[in-house]
């Protein structure tokens, strides 16, 4: 086993794979500790929406290629409006900018496979991994591979091990500052294997929200929100075609072919920010760090953000002994953090049906959904939120 790395990264998920991506681009070493086997880690179905930050961020780490070949760039999304209107809504910011619809699933394959290509060192099936002495100068990692005690030395550790990991909680609780939000529904989420619509499309409805997505072709991914405490067992494929289409508008159902289902998941949301990103030596990125509620599609754009922030970081410490960027991290991607947290919690409050909403609140919600269709400048602030705003420099 490697015992000594520039870089320990817990976590193989699109923030950690990434990282080691970029932190090798600049020869900077890095070992990355998956506690999951690798054919897990792809198999889990996930978003598909790419701010076009994240393309560039992925196209410049050289990884475009099947991205460029199989994403799907939309000039738009459609919000259909209580089974009747439906409003196109751009997704072009006014300096150009888009959003592709590409599934993390291939993400994380294009990762790994570029993991293979330069000899990435991920140890897979790990248990027992502890962040130690991460105020030190020489932080090191301890865990289980193999049925044997390992250690593995750092200079610096990246948190990339997802929310229920075990980096943020390295960080003392009484240096943490969390902030959450538990909303009262799920996403109920199926994966069929027919010709998806062809832009996305969120519903609102008095039954609740729906969402129409795709993944290639010939995949589609449809979602439906359900009450928390429903499961999978509790919705048959047809239940759930006849709930999606009750929730479109007869123009748009009539369009969307169905089929079986050959993924069926619920997903509870949160929104979710433990402060600060960083402790020591230690760094969180992505989820370890912030959850969003999928609505905005940012869960994944903002591990990317996290990434390029901190791999900017490491590479300038490493390669230039500048510790500027390292030293602004956790100012600088929290400040890209809250504006994706706040506007994932906004179009969920836009677009959601709220169990114990007051009658005030409901024609508040009826008034924003409104102002969205009256107003080209209260869409091109929902556009240019949702492609992304710039990196800071
Ligand atoms: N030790 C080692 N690995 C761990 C541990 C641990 N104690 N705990 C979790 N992990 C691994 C998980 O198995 C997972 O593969 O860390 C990885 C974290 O990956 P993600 O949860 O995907 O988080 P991240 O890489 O930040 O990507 C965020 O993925 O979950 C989606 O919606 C989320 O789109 C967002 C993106
Ligand atoms: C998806 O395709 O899974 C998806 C798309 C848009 C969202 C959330 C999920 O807002």
């Amino acid at each position: 086993m490697v015992v000594k790395t520039q870089v320990g990264i817990i976590g193989a998920g699109p923030a950690g794979m990434l990282l080691s991506h970029l932190l090798d681009q600049a020869g900077i070493d890095s070992v990355v500790l998956e506690r999951q086997s690798r054919e897990h880690v792809v198999g889990r179905i996930r978003a598909g929406v790419l701010e076009w930050g994240t393309v560039e961020i992925l196209r410049s780490a050289g990884l475009g290629e099947r991205l460029d070949a199989e994403g799907d760039v939309h000039d738009l999304i459609m919000i259909a409006r209580n089974g009747e209107d439906v409003l196109n809504v751009p997704t072009v910011s006014a300096d150009g900018r888009k959003m592709m619809a590409y599934g993390q699933t291939a993400i994380q394959e294009d990762l790994f496979n570029a993991g293979d290509a330069r000899g990435a060192q991920v140890v897979f099936e790990v248990s027992d991994v502890v962040p130690n002495d991460v105020t030190s100068a020489r932080p090191w990692i301890s865990y289980t591979a193999d049925g044997m005690s390992e250690r593995l030395d750092c200079d610096f550790i990246a948190g990339c091990d997802g929310f229920h990991g075990v980096s943020r909680q390295a960080i003392p609780a009484q240096t943490r500052s969390e902030y959450e939000k538990v909303y009262p529904f799920g996403w109920l989420g199926i994966l069929s294997e027919t010709p998806p619509l062809p832009s996305l499309l969120y519903a609102t409805h008095q039954r609740g929200f729906a969402l129409c997505s795709m993944r290639t072709p010939m995949l589609s991914r449809y979602y439906v929100q359900c009450p928390l405490e429903d499961s999978v067992d509790d919705w048959s494929d047809d239940r759930f075609w006849t709930e999606l289409f009750a929730r479109l508008p007869a123009t748009v159902s009539g369009t969307i072919a169905t089929g079986p289902s050959v993924e069926k998941s619920i997903a509870p949301l949160r929104s979710f920010v433990s402060e600060p990103m960083r402790y020591g030596n230690l760094f969180l990125a992505g989820d370890a760090a912030h959850i969003v509620p999928p609505t905005g599609a940012k869960g994944l754009n903002l591990a990317a953000s996290d990434v390029f922030y901190l791999a900017r970081g490491l590479v300038d410490h490493f390669n230039s002994g500048n510790d500027d960027y390292l030293e602004t991290y956790s100012e600088t991607a929290l400040r890209r953090v809250w504006s994706s947290v706040r506007f994932s919690w906004w179009m969920t409050q836009l677009l959601h049906r709220f169990p114990s909403r007051s009658s005030f609140e409901q024609r508040i919600q009826d008034d924003d959904l409104a102002y969205l269709w009256a107003s080209a400048n209260a869409r091109s602030t929902l556009t240019e939120q949702y492609v992304g705003l710039r990196l800071e420099e």
